[in-house]
């Protein structure tokens, strides 16, 4: 791909539409992975996502008939198949609050296309079995912290951590493993919390991953102080447990990936601060309520549901995608310093 100046990039016009082939960005980057928001609530209040004095009784949730329904859901994601998404990830806010999710994986399993699902885990224990016999392949759990107190603390609801590990149990009773279990990492908050993860995880078959506390959002109270860089926690990890670097699975993983020098399975770490990784960004997001979003430091999402509702055939749908995939030239962790004070659309409506 050869390098065109930013300011260019910018403004330089759109080369002709071949729809014959897989759409490319203005970066020259294809469309991969799509990851679906089925609700903008969520039952935690993890305090670098949902603070509690935001997301508080006044706040205006998302009202259902806003949503769209898991027919439009479906509809969609064919469509988004058609033009080479191989990859779904069900997301939320917290996905498993979602009525009936199971009818949804349902659905979306009969599609030619890896489905997994990012959850607290807070329901996990009582629907692994339920989402795994709907077609459901993978799970990622997220957790913050082993100890009970520092959880709670995190999730800011007071949810016991004890619940969550026997949801990561189920899960992997349910053939949902090898389990990816995500833990943001806040300085003074668990960076503790890292050993301890780490020990827990080590000599199972669940590759736990560290992720540098983002700037998502408008509301979290971000400050960089509070990053962890990804190679203070592999230093950290390294000197108890030797640790030796793995390939990427594949081109755009996030997660840079190592693994236990005495063979006691693998690790990540998720460095979108130290190290940004939008060169290879191949992900597109849609809201609960059918907004596209090509980043997810967006400030705003082309509105699909327009389309859906007012008629539109796939054929519509799918020039509409396309146009919007074309038309992309996000990059903002690469270049974050510039512009930080933006309003950004939350995590919680849009997903990890
Ligand atoms: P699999 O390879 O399918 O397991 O998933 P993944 O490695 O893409 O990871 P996952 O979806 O669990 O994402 C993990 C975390 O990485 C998210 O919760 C975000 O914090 C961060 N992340 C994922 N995608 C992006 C992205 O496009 N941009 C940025 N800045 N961060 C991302
Ligand atoms: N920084 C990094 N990751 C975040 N997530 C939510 N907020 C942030 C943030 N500020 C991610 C976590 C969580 C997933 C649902 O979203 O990975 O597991
Ligand atoms: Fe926490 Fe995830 Fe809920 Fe955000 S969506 S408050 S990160 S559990
Ligand atoms: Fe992709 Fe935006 Fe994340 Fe960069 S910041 S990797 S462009 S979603």
């Amino acid at each position: 791909m050869p390098i065109i100046p930013i300011a260019a990039q910018r403004t330089a016009p759109l080369p002709p539409d071949d729809p014959n082939t897989q759409a490319r960005d203005r970066l020259g980057r294809a469309m991969h992975d799509l990851r679906i928001s089925v609700t903008d609530r969520c039952n935690f209040r993890c305090t670098y996502c949902m603070p509690k004095d935001v997301f508080d009784r006044e706040h205006a949730f998302l009202p259902r008939a806003q949503l769209l329904d898991f027919e439009e859901i479906t509809r969609v994601a064919r469509v988004f198949v058609a033009e080479g998404v191989r990859k779904i990830r069900i997301t939320g806010g917290e996905p498993l609050l979602r009525k009936q999710l199971e009818r949804l994986i349902d659905q979306l399993a009969r599609l030619d296309v890896e489905i997994t699902l990012t959850t607290n885990g807070a329901l996990l224990a009582q629907k692994a079995r339920s989402l795994a016999d709907a077609g459901l392949k993978r799970v990622t759990v997220s957790l913050d912290a082993l100890d009970d107190a520092v959880f709670r603390r995190m999730n800011d609801v007071d949810f016991p951590v004890e619940r969550v590990l026997a949801g990561i149990d189920a899960a992997a009773s349910a053939g949902l493993g090898p389990i990816k279990v995500n833990c943001v990492v806040k300085r003074g908050t668990n960076d503790g919390q890292i050993l301890p993860l780490a020990q827990h995880f080590r000599g199972t078959p669940h590759i736990l991953r560290f992720i540098e506390f983002m700037d998502v959002g408008s509301h979290n109270g971000w400050k960089l102080d509070e990053v962890l860089p990804s190679r203070e926690v592999i230093s950290a990890i390294s000197a108890q447990f030797p640790l030796l670097p793995l390939d990427a699975n594949y081109l755009g993983e996030v997660a840079e990936r190592w693994r236990y020098a005495d063979g006691q399975g693998e690790i990540g770490v998720i460095s979108s601060v130290s190290q940004a990784f939008c060169r290879d960004c191949t992900r597109m997001r849609i809201s609960p309520e059918g907004r596209l979003f090509t980043c997810l430091f967006a400030d705003h999402g082309h509105d699909l549901r327009a389309t859906l509702r007012g008629g539109g055939d796939d054929a519509a749908l799918r020039k509409e995608i396309r146009a919007v995939w074309r038309a992309r030239d996000d990059r903002y962790s690469e270049l974050r310093s510039e512009e930080t004070r933006r309003a950004k659309v939350e995590m919680s409506y849009i997903g990890g």
